[in-house]
This record gives C-alpha cells, structure tokens and sequence, in this order.
C-alpha cells in the first residue's frame, strides 16, 4: 500500500492508524532518537544531528574506549548532562497509556535515555542499553553516575573503567533485550516505527520479522527493503497527540 500522510493529510492518517491499532490484536512499537528530539535530546543523523559533525568511530566505540579513554569520558559526560531536566514529551505518555489500555503490548527503543520508562510504559527493550546507569568494564560492578561523571576509577577493582550501560560500536546487544524485542515482533500483527533513520543494523532489520502491518512516523521518508502500510511523515510528538484523539 504505502500510503503517504502529511501535512493536512496527517489527521486522516492518524484516523486510519486508530483503527489499524483498535484492530491488531498484537502491537509492537520500535523507536529512535526522532522519538525523544521533542523532549530536547538531539538525534544522530537529524538536522543537528550528533553524527553531523562526529564520526561515532571516534567517540562511541569500544575501540575509543580502550584506547582514549578521556575522549570517550568527555562525550557520554556531555550527552549524560544534556539529559539533566529533560522530561518526557506527551507523546511518551501517549504510548504509556496506550500501553495501560492494552492497546500496545511492548516498545523496543534504540534510545538510551529511559524516557519510555520514565513515562509510565512497563514494556519497555533497551536495545542499545540506558545511560543513566553505569558498570565497570573491568569487574563489571554497578557504579555511580556521579563518578562516572567525576572521572573516578571503579570503587571495587580501582580501574578506569566505569562506562554508562549503553552499546557501543563494535559490541554486541544485550541479549535479554533483543529477543524478547525479535520474539513480540515476530507475533505481532502491527509494528509502528517512529522516530528513526533505520540506518543502524541490527535493530534496522527487526521489522523484516513481522507478519503483520509496518507503519512509520518520521519527519522525512526513510529508505528500507521492506514495505510500509502506510507512513505519516511529521514530528512524533504531534502525530501522536493526533493519534490520541481517533484512540478514545
Ligand atoms: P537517527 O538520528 O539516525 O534517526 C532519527 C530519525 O528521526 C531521522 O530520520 C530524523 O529525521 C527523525 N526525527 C528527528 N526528530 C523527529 C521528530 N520530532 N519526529 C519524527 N521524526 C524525527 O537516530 P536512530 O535511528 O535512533 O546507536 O539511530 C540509531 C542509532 O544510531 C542510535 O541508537 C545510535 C546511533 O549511532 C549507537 O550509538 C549504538
């Protein structure tokens, strides 16, 4: 089908999307960064994306952190202290009260910033990990974010290794996550996509799994090899409060 929705055509879509949710009996969600760019986080390949600037093999990746490691400190200290007050946008809540009316059943995130949970949703899989928590890479004890941020060595085994939980390039993803996502996909009758460029394997392959609907929410088309049902082209946020009022 593949049907496009935006701009005054957005409110039909929203229309249609209702139904198709009111509908499937199993609905999964997958998300991306374009989810939490509303709530002030930037995105990677947006606009004013981080990649814009940065190559993630420089600063995000296991190769940076073994070999210069301060580079790695100061960027995940400075996307750890733009999330201070940052707070779930509507649209967050929107999916966790979607999730109470048991019209959604779970939400795979790429995103590492717990919006999802701090919103109210309970089914929520961090695929690329959360970080605000924080290991050792050494002993792999849970530390603290404050010496995480004060560039403390690890308290158990005294090496500097503290890492906040997240994957990085060149590391596999967490295995409790990830099938659990693969498992409620492969049952579900409908997957929404919102928020992501698709671009980062292996999360951008999980749709393939699905027998049932795909439908995307992106502020601009996205390249896949697979269909979409249909897609509603504008900010998250928005299309999800539009959304909301078809749900009632
Ligand atoms: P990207 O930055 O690649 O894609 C975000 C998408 O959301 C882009 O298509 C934006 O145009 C769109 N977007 C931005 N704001 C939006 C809004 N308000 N409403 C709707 N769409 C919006 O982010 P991801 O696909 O999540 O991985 O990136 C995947 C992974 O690449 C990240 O998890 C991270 C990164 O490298 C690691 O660090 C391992």
């Amino acid at each position: 089908m593949n049907t496009i929705f935006k701009g005054d055509s957005i409110n039909k879509g929203a229309r249609i999307l209702a139904n198709m949710i009111k509908d499937s009996g199993i609905t999964v969600i997958l998300t991306g960064a374009g989810m939490d760019t509303e709530s002030n986080i930037p995105d990677f390949r947006g606009r004013d994306g981080w990649w814009k600037n940065i190559d993630p093999r420089q600063v995000a990746s296991i190769y940076t952190f073994d070999r210069d490691y301060p580079l790695f400190h100061e960027f995940y200290s400075m996307r750890i202290k733009i999330l201070e007050g940052v707070e779930p946008h509507e649209g967050h809540y929107i999916l966790a009260d979607l999730e109470k009316k048991g019209l959604i059943d779970s939400i795979a995130t790429q995103n590492v910033s717990g919006l999802h949970s701090r919103a109210g949703s309970n089914n929520v899989y961090e695929l690329h990990g959360n970080i605000r928590t924080i290991r050792c890479n050494q002993c792999n004890n849970e530390g603290k974010l404050e010496d995480f941020l004060a560039g403390k060595d690890c308290s158990f085994c005294n090496n500097k290794a503290l890492r906040p939980n997240v994957v990085l390039f060149g590391e596999a993803l967490p295995m409790d996550a990830w099938s659990r996502a693969e498992e409620d996909i492969k049952k579900s009758q409908l997957l929404i996509i919102i928020g992501t460029s698709l671009e980062v394997y292996p999360v951008s392959y999980l749709p393939i799994l699905t027998k049932g609907k795909i439908v995307l929410i992106n502020n601009e088309d996205v390249n896949a090899n697979y269909e979409f049902d249909i897609k509603l082209i504008g900010k998250a946020g928005e299309i999800l409060k539009e959304l909301d009022k078809y749900i009632a």
